[in-house]
């Protein structure tokens, strides 16, 4: 079965069974600056998994656009994918276990026709957080499945989260078995061996995880996540994606390009011009910073293997055409979007060939700078990478066909120490929710602090704030309270910030002691995150924060503030959104 049969089958069922299909979010987040790109079918549905009302009911299905770029290093072997399409069907407060596990076996059974004895699930053991999921196994049985086939496991193979906090719960996934002899008596979905392969997910998402803990959320909800480029290769009765028609007409073209034949590198290349492509086309583009970078590295990924294969740069426009021509049925934008795909794809390659060229010129001066030593120092290689952009693997390779190794250990650890001061930075960079700093977006960070002081008098001193983010159009507060706000409420807060906007109070700054800071009654969210000397924003008497801004001068540049929502965030949680309209 091709992958877009999978496709149209998965939201066809669903349809049957009351879901309303609801279209694919861009790759590249829309007001979330805290997640480079959409990496699960859940993430653009957060709002509605925490309780808002979804406009198109309680039950969804969708196809949902993915890059995950973890593991980018290991695309080349026979399974890892940056960019991937997860089909997935959400109740919200709707169906629960029982109707999820019932759909999910007949599609698998009745729809995708797989035999009942290559299923095995896995359900959750059960520990102090959350007690063990029988409810789920009895569904299995009573659907069908072997209790034989049924594991039970604990958090770090049945517990579904999106990164540290959010909403979450026990999951029950579903495994395929390839019919690979069992790699010993122990042999069980859970081990690596290659004999079962996960096929789908379904999070049982009931609870929030926060800092302090899990809370209940508002609704039990159901999330699900199936990988179609792994469910096509496996239908198909292919060892890997790239066997599948998803991969076979840009592989077949770079086996008659190359000159050289490793299949690693051209499987690099047919993924990582299929990421760039989906990528460019939901309007990302290359940059040294974030989600650019990201971009930049495939690219650059790409025509290094390009060279290694020894392919013309040139063949690359031909290479997108074949993309297209494959991929257009499934994802349209490509063919709509195809010049621009083109130009940013070669305006990048043109860049980087110039990278390699300086590049090469200065290993030369430098390896003319060795004496009596075949080995390049860990400081040559990176300061070709750090000042010139030159991949340390392509270093290595030149200095292999020119009798030198490099210094790989000494490199690591000055590239360590170097992601170590980025990522200090990148901190520094989202403290306080404010993900670029430019005129708007912080006027709403000072807005927040009036909000914040505006909250306290209004509902009371414990009204601490839990949270906060930031776009250029909007802000979002998260605060506690264990009342929706009143009409009377909204308003009595949303006329104090006016009053202070109005008032015209100066913002000032000042250094000193975190112990100090605190005594004189600075707000501050997370004590310990803090270092100990810190910076303290006073607007007026009204506000004092530790914080690390920046912010506007005088409150009398915010404009009208102005609250559009207030709703639960989690149990005990409210949050606001609010803009300023100048
Ligand atoms: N969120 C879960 C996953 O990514 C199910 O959709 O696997």
């Amino acid at each position: 079965m091709k992958a877009i049969e999978i496709r149209n089958k998965y939201l066809e069922f669903f349809k049957k069974h009351g879901h309303t299909v609801i279209p694919s979010a861009p790759l590249i987040p829309e007001n979330d600056p805290s997640v480079l790109f959409n990496t699960a079918g859940m993430q653009p549905l957060v709002p509605y998994l925490l309780g808002e009302k979804h406009p198109e009911g309680t039950r969804l299905v969708d196809y949902q656009k993915c890059v995950r770029t973890n593991d980018i290093d290991e695309v080349g072997d026979n399974r890892h994918l940056t960019y991937f399409e997860m089909l997935g069907n959400w109740s919200l407060g709707d169906y629960f276990k029982e109707e999820s596990i019932q759909m999910s076996f007949d599609f698998l059974t009745k729809e995708l026709h797989i035999p009942v004895e290559k299923l095995s699930v896995t359900c959750f053991k059960g520990d102090e957080d959350c007690g063990r999921d029988e409810v789920s196994a009895q569904c299995w049985k009573k659907a069908g499945i072997d209790e034989k086939h049924i594991y039970f496991y604990g958090k770090e193979d049945n517990w579904w989260i999106a990164g540290e906090e959010g909403p979450c719960g026990p999951d029950t996934e579903m495994f395929y078995d390839t019919g690979k002899e069992p790699c010993g008596p122990d042999c069980q979905p859970s081990c690596d061996c290659g004999k079962y392969v996960e096929i789908w997910n379904n999070v049982f998402m009931e609870y929030f995880k926060s800092k302090e803990g899990y809370t209940k959320l508002k609704q039990k909800n159901v999330d699900t996540g199936l990988g179609l480029e792994r469910m096509a290769m496996l239908l198909q009765g292919k060892q890997t994606p790239f066997d599948t028609e998803l991969f076979l007409p840009i592989m077949k073209k770079l086996e008659e390009l190359q000159k050289i034949d490793i299949i690693e590198s051209r499987r690099i290349i047919a993924e990582h011009l299929r990421s760039s492509m989906m990528i460019i086309s939901d309007g990302g583009r290359p940059s040294n910073i974030d989600r650019g970078y990201v971009l930049r590295r495939l690219i650059r990924r790409m025509i290094r293997h390009l060279n290694k294969l020894q392919i013309d740069l040139n063949e690359l426009s031909n290479l997108i055409e074949i993309n297209v021509e494959t991929l257009k049925e499934m994802y349209p934008e490509l063919e709509k979007n195809k010049n621009q795909i083109k130009q940013v794809i070669e305006e990048e390659r043109d860049k980087f060939v110039k990278t390699l060229e300086h590049g090469e010129k200065e290993f030369k001066k430098q390896i003319n700078k060795l004496e009596n030593t075949k080995i390049i120092p860990g400081e040559v290689v990176f300061k070709l990478y750090d000042t010139y952009g030159f991949p340390p693997e392509v270093t290595k390779d030149l200095a292999s066909e020119n009798g030198y190794k490099i210094d790989e250990k000494a490199f690591e650890d000055l590239f360590k120490k170097h992601q170590e001061k980025s990522r200090v930075g990148s901190e520094q960079k989202f403290k306080g929710g404010l993900a670029e700093q430019n005129e708007q977006t912080i006027a709403y960070h000072t807005a927040t602090h009036l909000l914040n002081a505006a909250l306290k008098q209004v509902i009371g001193k414990d009204a601490h704030q839990r949270g906060s983010n930031i776009t250029t159009e909007r802000m979002r507060f998260d605060f506690n309270c264990d009342h929706k706000l009143t009409e009377e409420e909204k308003k009595k807060v949303e006329d104090l910030v006016n009053k202070w906007i109005e008032e015209a109070l100066p913002v000032t700054k000042q250094e000193m002691k975190k112990e100090e800071a605190i005594k004189s009654g600075a707000e501050c969210m997370f004590i310990e995150k803090y270092p100990d000397i810190v910076t303290v924003y006073s607007i007026g008497e009204i506000s004092k924060e530790l914080c690390g801004g920046p912010h506007v001068n005088n409150t009398k540049e915010l404009g009208k503030f102005k609250i559009k929502k207030e709703e639960s965030s989690s149990s005990g949680i409210r949050r606001i959104k609010a803009i300023l309209i100048k």
